[in-house]
């Protein structure tokens, strides 16, 4: 689902190979500048039991984050996830102002002394949620200056529908040397309710533009908006401060603005695609095991998907309990919820490199989310590619080996192989799983698994001949 036509900017960060040396390259050398990094040791073959627990949701507590730029009274959130990107996404607030403190899985946030409109480049480039800054800095402000997300392993990650929303509601919107500048004319400084069809339903920028458009003079209608379960969170949190929102959950939502927003204390809904990884890593090690908390509704594709491979879904009010004794090959395309989401996809593509039979998969959302085919092939996986979609002949035996993460999704279905690979894998990337899954080791060790988080020695890089 590219909504980006080839005349709109793309920031696909590519890298390409340096000279370091007369006989080295960038490339060359990766794979040994990576020995100095942690990476996890997984003794494959165990059975899983028992019970294990999801933590609140990433995607939804970064954007409920930025929020508290929307008022200046104190915003308590609980449990929030203790990720890399949740850290990264309080320094970046604490960097314009807002007063961050951490205390368990809760966090407060006061933005009543905002002190620029501003973040930095330096933290904005190592964590593309920041962006969700400048629907509410432009809001409240009047004003905002974001450096413009870069693209990232999986895509070019544009912001096109962010920008053409903001400038619906009346922003002037200027792209220059890699920062987005949105400035609101006149005296009010406030932005104007408008409305905003989406070209596509884009999750990030329905989420900015209906922060943005609750503090705007008038009423806004945004079409062919996300209908994630991360956004209906966003609603209702902008509702318990008192926003005006209809309709969050269904492709067309509307705003009325208020004068003011105030202070709340709201809890993040449970990480679904977390939630999703555990029920998959039960599936490949053919376990019954118990997911909690889940929302099933949040998961029903994923659910419908997993019973038709041959699982048991049982929901027991607050979680799920799976059996998975055969798993079947399915075929499964990504889509906008309610379809199958992305985030786990790769995931998905481990159980099925295990499964009876052919599978396909296709991916829609993202232009460069099949990396971790190549890593799930050095493992005996049997995978055609051609163009975004994969062919996975299912193998009776997955065997271990060293990989890599390429991503955050992509390092969670490699740790999922080496679960059920036969000895032992070793998956580095373990800087991009961090920022989605909090402990997955020692969850996954909690019901049987055998994994070890080990630290090399830096290695001295060969010098150049
Ligand atoms: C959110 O990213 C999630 N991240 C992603 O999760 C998730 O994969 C994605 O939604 C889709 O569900 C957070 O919520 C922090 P989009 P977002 O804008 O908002 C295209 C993870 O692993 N597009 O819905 O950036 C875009 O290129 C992460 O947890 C345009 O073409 O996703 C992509 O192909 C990865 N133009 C598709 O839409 C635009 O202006 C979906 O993007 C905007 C997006």
């Amino acid at each position: 689902m590219i909504c980006v036509d080839s005349q709109t900017m793309t920031n696909t960060a590519v890298p390409t190979p340096s000279k370091i040396g007369p006989s080295l390259s960038l490339v060359d050398v990766a794979p040994l500048a990576s020995l100095g990094q942690p990476r996890l040791e997984i003794r494959g073959g165990r059975p899983l039991a028992g019970e294990i627990r999801v933590s609140g949701a990433k995607n939804s507590a970064l954007v409920l984050m930025a929020a508290c730029l929307l008022t200046r009274d104190t915003l308590r959130l609980r449990n929030v996830p203790p990720l890399t990107d949740i850290t990264g996404m309080g320094e970046i607030l604490g960097a314009l102002g807002v007063a961050v403190t951490r205390s368990g899985d809760s966090i407060e946030l006061n933005g009543d002394h905002i002190s620029k409109a501003a973040p930095p480049y330096e933290l904005v480039n190592s964590l593309r949620a920041s962006f969700f800054c400048i629907g509410p800095l432009v809001a409240r402000m009047g004003m905002a200056q974001v450096p413009l997300p870069g693209g990232c392993q999986i895509g070019s990650r544009p912001v096109v529908e962010h920008v053409k929303g903001l400038k619906a509601l009346g922003a002037q919107v200027t792209i220059e040397h890699g920062v987005v500048t949105a400035v609101v004319p006149g005296r009010s400084h406030r932005l104007t309710g408008g409305h905003i069809h989406l070209d596509c339903p884009s999750v990030g920028a329905t989420e900015t533009l209906m922060m943005a458009a609750t503090l705007a003079d008038g009423e806004t209608t945004i079409d062919n908006a996300a209908q994630e379960p991360e956004v209906i969170d966003l609603a209702r949190l902008l509702i318990a401060m008192g926003a005006k929102i209809r309709g969050a959950g269904s492709p067309t939502i509307t705003i009325v603005g208020v004068e003011r927003l105030h202070g709340a204390d709201y809890a993040v809904i449970p990480d679904r695609i977390e939630a999703g990884t555990f029920l998959l890593a039960a599936a490949i090690t053919r376990s019954v095991l118990r997911v909690a908390p889940v929302v099933p509704e949040h998961l029903g594709a994923v659910l419908t998907k997993l019973e038709e491979a041959g699982c048991r879904i049982e929901h027991d009010g607050l979680g799920v309990v799976i059996d998975a004794q055969r798993i079947s090959a399915v075929d499964l395309r990504t889509q906008p919820f309610p379809g199958f989401p992305t985030d786990l996809q790769a995931p998905f593509m481990s159980l099925l490199a295990t499964a009876e039979g052919t599978s396909m998969i296709v991916e829609n959302i993202f232009e460069n989310r099949l990396q971790h085919v190549a890593e799930l092939q050095r493992m005996g996986a049997s995978i055609r590619m051609q163009g975004n979609t994969a062919i996975i002949e299912g193998v009776a035996c997955l065997s271990g080996a060293p990989v890599h993460g390429t991503d955050l999704r992509a390092s969670a279905a490699m740790v999922l192989a080496g679960l059920a690979a036969e000895g032992t894998t070793t998956v580095r990337g373990l800087e991009f799983l961090d920022r989605g899954y909090a402990d997955l080791e020692g969850k996954l060790n909690s019901v049987g698994a055998e994994i070890r988080r080990l630290h090399d020695e830096p290695t001295s890089l060969p010098l150049a001949a």
